[in-house]
Order: structure tokens, then C-alpha cells, then sequence
């Protein structure tokens, strides 16, 4: 298909869409919605006002992403996992004034049918089991699985599991690819050349100090280089 919105989909006005993202057929965009290029929306996905997207972001079929939510470059969201933004919903009581924000941090993957309740932070490249309910931070390259979510491993970029203990220090290699993950204080994180800890991408002091805090890549991308879309 060359037509990068399907005629079925609604783009509501003011909605900012970048360069190469595809919104596939039913999907509903709200006006507020601010999404970075080379993204694809698939079937049936709603993604609220208050919703920040970066680049590169993979949203499967059926999933809603609610105002208060902030998915950074390279995100995955698995066929029918779901947002919330609301911690106590009631149906008689408007609690607007009280969502909570969930950030997922770049690279992160949440698998299908997986619930998020809100106020949370995923952490770089950390992956979301299938079916999990997450209710906790979930730190950089962590595994986290069932209900409630709790930490089985670590995880590389590639999304390959890392022959590291849950806690604690140690050194694995990504199977695929050879790179080199540190396990340090329960920490993990890519190994950089030279041997010293990583910024683990998320290192940005040079870039945060310069930018709100939470700021998703995107937006980090376009502050440095204000010509982008
Ligand atoms: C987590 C996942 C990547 C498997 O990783 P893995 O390293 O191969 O894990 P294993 O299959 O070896 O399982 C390790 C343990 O975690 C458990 N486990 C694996 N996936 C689980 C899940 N989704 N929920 C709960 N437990 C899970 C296994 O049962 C096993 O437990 P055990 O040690 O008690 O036997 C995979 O199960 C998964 O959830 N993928 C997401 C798929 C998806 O949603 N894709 C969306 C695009 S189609």
C-alpha cells in the first residue's frame, strides 16, 4: 500500500504524524497526538491527545494508547496489550485531574495482551512477557514476566536472553550479536568499548540538561535539529 493512512483510519486535525508512518484501517488518532516518523499503527489502535510518540515505534493491532503516555524511539507494543491511565477509575467520579504517566523507554517491547497500570517506567530495551500485568518500574534490558510482573532475566538489544543471575554482578554476551552486557549493583547494561559501563543510551546528562526531563527521543531529535518534521 502506498497510501501511508488508510482511508478507513481518522487522523484527527492538529495531529502531528512524521515522515513514513503508517496508520493502518480503523485507527483513530486524537489532534494532540504528537508521533515521530517511520512508525506503523495497525489495526483498530486509538492513541489519545496527550500522547507522545518517537520514531521507529511498532504498535500492533488493537492496543490504545491513553492520554499521559510517552513511548520513546523504537518501542514495541504487542498485538492488544493495554494502556491505563486512571489508577482507581470509577465510573461516577471524574478523575481526570489524576492520571498517572507511564514512559516506556527506547528500544522496550511489550508483548501481547500484557497490562500496564499506569505510573510506571519501562526501561530501555527491557521486554514485557506476553499476558504480564506490570505494576512497577521495570529496569533497563530486565525480562519481566507474569502476574504481577516480576524480573525472570536480563535481555539484550536483540532481544535475546543474557546468561546473567537476577541479581547481583556479572558479564554475558548477546548470543546473536557478541556485544558485551555488565550486570553491576543490579544494574545492566551494554558494555562500551574500552571496557568502562555503557551509557546503556541512558547516559544522556548532555542531552537531558538541555531538555525536560522524560523528554522522548524524538523530541530530543528535533530540538537538535529543528529543520525535522
Ligand atoms: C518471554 C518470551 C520472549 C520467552 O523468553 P525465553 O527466554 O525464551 O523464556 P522461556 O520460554 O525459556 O521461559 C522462561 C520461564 O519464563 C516463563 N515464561 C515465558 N514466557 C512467559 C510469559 N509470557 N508469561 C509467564 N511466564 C512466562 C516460562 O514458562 C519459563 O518458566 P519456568 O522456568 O518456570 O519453566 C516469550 O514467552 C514471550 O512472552 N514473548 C512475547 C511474544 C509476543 O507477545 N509477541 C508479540 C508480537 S506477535
Amino acid at each position: 500500500m502506498d497510501q501511508p493512512i488508510h482511508p478507513s483510519a481518522i487522523v484527527d486535525a492538529g495531529a502531528v504524524l512524521g515522515a513514513g508512518t503508517r496508520v493502518w484501517h480503523f485507527a483513530h488518532v486524537c489532534g494532540g497526538a504528537r508521533i515521530g516518523a517511520h512508525c506503523s499503527l495497525g489495526q483498530n489502535v486509538f492513541v489519545g491527545n496527550d500522547v507522545r510518540i518517537g520514531n521507529g515505534v511498532k504498535v500492533q493491532n488493537n492496543v490504545s494508547i491513553y492520554d499521559a503516555v510517552t513511548l520513546e524511539d523504537e518501542v514495541f507494543c504487542g498485538p492488544s496489550m493495554v494502556f491505563t491511565n486512571v489508577y482507581n477509575p470509577r465510573a461516577a467520579v471524574v478523575k481526570k485531574h489524576e492520571y498517572r504517566r507511564t514512559l516506556v523507554r527506547r528500544g522496550a517491547s511489550i508483548g501481547a495482551n500484557a497490562t500496564v497500570v499506569c505510573g510506571v517506567t519501562i526501561g530501555e530495551y527491557a521486554f514485557v512477557a506476553a499476558g504480564a500485568v506490570v505494576n512497577r518500574d521495570v529496569p533497563d534490558f530486565a525480562l519481566v514476566a507474569g502476574v504481577p510482573a516480576r524480573r525472570i532475566g536480563w535481555i539484550s538489544r536483540y532481544g535475546e536472553r543474557l546468561a546473567l543471575p537476577l541479581d547481583g554482578d556479572g558479564e554475558a554476551r548477546c548470543p546473536h550479536t557478541g556485544e558485551t552486557y555488565v550486570l553491576r549493583g543490579g544494574a545492566c547494561a551494554p558494555l562500551a568499548p574500552g571496557g568502562a559501563m555503557a551509557p546503556g543510551d541512558n547516559d544522556q546528562a548532555a542531552d537531558d540538561a538541555a531538555q525536560p526531563a522524560h523528554a522522548p527521543e524524538h523530541e530530543r531529535q528535533r530540538a537538535a535539529h529543528p529543520a525535522q518534521g
